[in-house]
């Protein structure tokens, strides 16, 4: 039919790129938490000490793996939010030559992300261990292989750079410039001299100051800048836009210097349970979320990303920046209400 033609177009449409984590979750006890000075409800990023941990935590106790990393998992929210056709959504990243990123690939393919990954042997695949304990969790990540994604080995071979053309819609998140400013650049430009979507999340404060430099060299291709509003006054801080205001903080960042001058730059900023913050044209609007009890939250965790994957679902479909939101709220809500590193089979967004 003409309609399963125009799907079959649409593969490979949504373009991200970033830090591949293998999620592995289980629930542990108190001496585990405690071999390896672990705080119930934390998020770290590994040490020397916890280089052991991950295998332990196999061993011992039934664990879960999931694809994960924040880039990773925004697009699989978006490809979960489209269902069908598979692989609307690609992903490159790198990963070890190992158990761990045997595993990955499955999970990967079992979202139906087109993933991609660059496979090198110095480094064993990341990981981020969910070490559960009744309500809490405890988040340790190791980056190891993530760290190694290299332009010229991956992004420029020529099946590779072929995907890239294919998408008209790009994402990644600000952690990756800790990775390969070069490669962002080629992306972003690339989106820019073809007058496609370019967007970027400032994903942490730390990104915002320690990475200004990088930051502010992608800044002039970005199309839609995301954040949450820790981010956004990190960022307004550093940026010397003298406001706390974050409406005020959405409209300095889009007037910021941009290249491609046919698409006016859009902020949005989330802010948990308040609404959610977008420049539209010269206005800038608050958007409420979803009410939600505080009882039904189960774990906020992973709830940006939702967000981010839920607007591009719909972004990628051409949809009304209302409706990108408007499905940025609903993936959202349904993470927070889901125990765990899980959704449900199929969303259920009009
Ligand atoms: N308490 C809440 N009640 C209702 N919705 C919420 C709540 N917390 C988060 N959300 C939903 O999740 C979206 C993103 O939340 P938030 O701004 O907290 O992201 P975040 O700080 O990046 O989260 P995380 O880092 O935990 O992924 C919100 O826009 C909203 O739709
Ligand atoms: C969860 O962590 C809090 C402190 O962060 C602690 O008071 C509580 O007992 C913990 N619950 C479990 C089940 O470990
Ligand atoms: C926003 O995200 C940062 C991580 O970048 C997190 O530390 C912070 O708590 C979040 N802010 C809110 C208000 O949820
Ligand atoms: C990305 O952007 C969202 C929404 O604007 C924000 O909530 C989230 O913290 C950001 N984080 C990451 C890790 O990309």
């Amino acid at each position: 039919s003409p309609t399963r033609y125009l799907m079959a177009g649409y593969q490979n449409a949504l373009f991200g790129m970033g830090n591949p984590l293998l999620d592995i979750c289980a629930v542990v006890d108190k001496d585990f938490l405690d071999k390896y000075g672990l705080k119930p409800n934390d998020q770290i990023l590994a040490e020397d000490k916890h280089k052991e941990m991950f295998e332990e935590m196999v061993k011992k106790f039934k664990v879960e793996y999931h694809a994960g990393g924040a880039t990773q998992n925004s697009v699989k929210v978006a490809q979960w939010m489209i269902q069908k056709p598979h692989k609307v959504a690609t992903f490159f990243g790198c990963i070890g030559k190992d158990r761990f990123g045997e595993i990955l690939k499955e999970k990967a393919e079992e979202s139906y992300v087109d993933a991609h990954y660059y496979e090198q042997s110095e480094e064993p695949t990341g990981t981020c261990a969910a070490c559960i304990t009744g309500d809490n969790r405890s988040l340790v990540a190791n980056l190891a292989a993530a760290n190694c994604y290299k332009k010229d080995k991956h992004l420029d071979l020529e099946e590779n750079w072929k995907l890239v053309e294919k998408a008209k819609v790009y994402y990644i998140a600000g952690f990756f410039l800790t990775v390969s400013l070069e490669s962002i650049l080629k992306v972003a430009k690339h989106a820019s001299d073809n007058n496609k979507i370019f967007s970027l999340n400032l994903s942490a404060p730390f990104i915002c100051q320690a990475f200004k430099e990088s930051l502010m060299k992608v800044m002039p291709y970005v199309d839609i800048l995301f954040g949450n509003e820790t981010e956004a006054a990190t960022f307004a801080r550093e940026q010397g836009f003298e406001t706390k205001d974050i409406e005020e903080i959405a409209k300095k960042a889009q007037n910021l210097p941009k290249v491609n001058k046919k698409r006016q730059r859009i902020a949005v900023f989330t802010q948990g349970k308040e609404g959610t913050v977008m420049t539209k044209g010269d206005k800038v609007e608050t958007f409420p979320v979803i009410q939600t009890d505080q009882s039904d939250i189960v774990d906020t965790n992973g709830a940006g990303d939702a967000f981010v994957g839920g607007f591009l679902s719909e972004l990628v479909q051409d949809k009304s920046l209302e409706q990108c939101i408007r499905a940025g709220h609903y993936a959202a809500n349904v993470i927070i209400r889901q125990a765990g590193c899980t959704f449900p089979e199929k969303p259920d967004f009009h």
